[in-house]
């Protein structure tokens, strides 16, 4: 017996779902890219009509182009070669930090008073590699979800030319973070088959607002680090130069996410908004942990479990942490996104 498939396409007249940005005649209704004038039909229909933009106002933000615009103009202005901003080929300088000690995670613990100046030193080198791959592994997941929107919009926007541009910065962050990682010598941990999993479904499933939200996660919290390195005289001259391209390409993109977050975060529905929480803790939980760790406590010959127990004890750190994240959680609670679990989550995490 033959079995017959039939596929039914249904297409939707222009004017219905996504298209409705085109001329409706609804209520003296006016759509333009930038903005929606509403007729006077009363709130409740009104609401109903903004309701059925939402899709609309996703693919053209009111504000997105001027954003965009602004950020373009920034990366004609300035934007960094890695290949002649670093001296690669400089030696390390004897008696300078990787990282600052006051950023090393086990500054200030017990086992950091027992430490040789060498160990310290060497820990500090083993924690500037974390930190370069953290960055590595942030650029790597935040690309291909850039990609993902910047198909959904349209090509001729300013959006799109910075979402791209995006991507190209981020490329050459990555590719500066492993020549420095090599320069290093220090070995990293390449991600397990679970975290693997988990970062290819983030990426496929991920929307605008879940983008946003681990890229500002992400960059925020590095970037904290990275300016208080890139001040810092003690700290190894070829760090504090990968350091100050990357604090200052990543100010547009972290000027991007943050005002595009603002403004989807009005109309997020509420369970997107508890989803949200969610995952922002989460990320952030793996963030810190992937900043410092227990594999590189042995490196410099401490007991892994023990220098990793008084690391995530160490008020020092969970002040560090906190300070670094202080500017990102005020924002991302005064936006709805950290609510009661995310704060628990963010806790977790000492950065809030
Ligand atoms: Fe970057
Ligand atoms: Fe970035």
């Amino acid at each position: 017996m033959r079995l017959w498939i039939v596929i039914v396409v249904v297409v939707p007249p222009r004017g219905v779902c996504c298209g409705i940005r085109y001329n409706l005649e609804l209520s003296k209704l006016t759509i333009c890219n930038h903005g929606v004038e509403m007729g006077t039909r009363g709130p409740q229909y009104q609401n109903r009509l903004r309701d059925a933009l939402r899709p609309d106002t996703e693919r053209f933000p009111a504000d997105g182009e001027r954003t965009a615009e602004r950020l373009l103009r920034s990366v004609r202005r300035l934007t960094l070669d890695p290949e002649t901003e670093v001296t690669w080929d400089s030696p390390w300088e004897e008696g300078k930090w990787f990282l600052p000690a006051e950023l090393v995670s086990l500054y200030g613990t017990p086992l950091w008073e027992d430490m040789s100046p060498a160990q310290r030193m060497e820990l500090s080198r083993h924690e500037a590699a974390c930190h370069a791959w953290t960055a590595i592994l942030g650029e790597v997941i935040l690309i291909p979800m850039l990609a993902r929107h910047t198909a959904r919009l349209d090509p001729a926007s300013k959006h799109v030319e910075f979402a791209l541009t995006e991507m190209e910065d981020e490329c050459r962050h990555s590719k500066m973070f492993a020549r420095l990682i090599g320069k290093l010598g220090s070995p990293t941990q390449p991600l397990g088959f679970l975290a693997r999993c988990r970062r290819r479904l983030l990426s496929t499933m991920a929307g605008p607002l879940e983008m946003f939200t681990l890229a500002l996660t992400f960059e925020v919290v590095l970037d904290q680090f990275e300016r208080a390195a890139m001040a810092d005289e003690s700290v190894q001259p070829v760090i504090r130069d990968v350091f100050r391209v990357h604090v200052i390409e990543e100010a547009r993109h972290t000027s991007y996410a943050r005002e595009e977050l603002a403004r989807r975060m009005v109309t997020c529905a509420w369970w997107r908004r508890h989803a949200l929480s969610l995952l922002s803790g989460r990320c952030a939980d793996l963030l810190v942990s992937q900043l410092a760790p227990p594999h590189i406590y042995s490196e410099v010959g401490l007991d892994a479990r023990v220098a990793a127990a008084q690391a995530s004890t160490s008020a020092h750190r969970h002040a560090t942490l906190r300070s670094c994240g202080h500017q990102l959680t005020a924002f991302l609670t005064e936006i709805g996104i950290i609510g009661p679990l995310g704060a628990w989550l963010w806790r977790r995490a000492r950065l809030l």
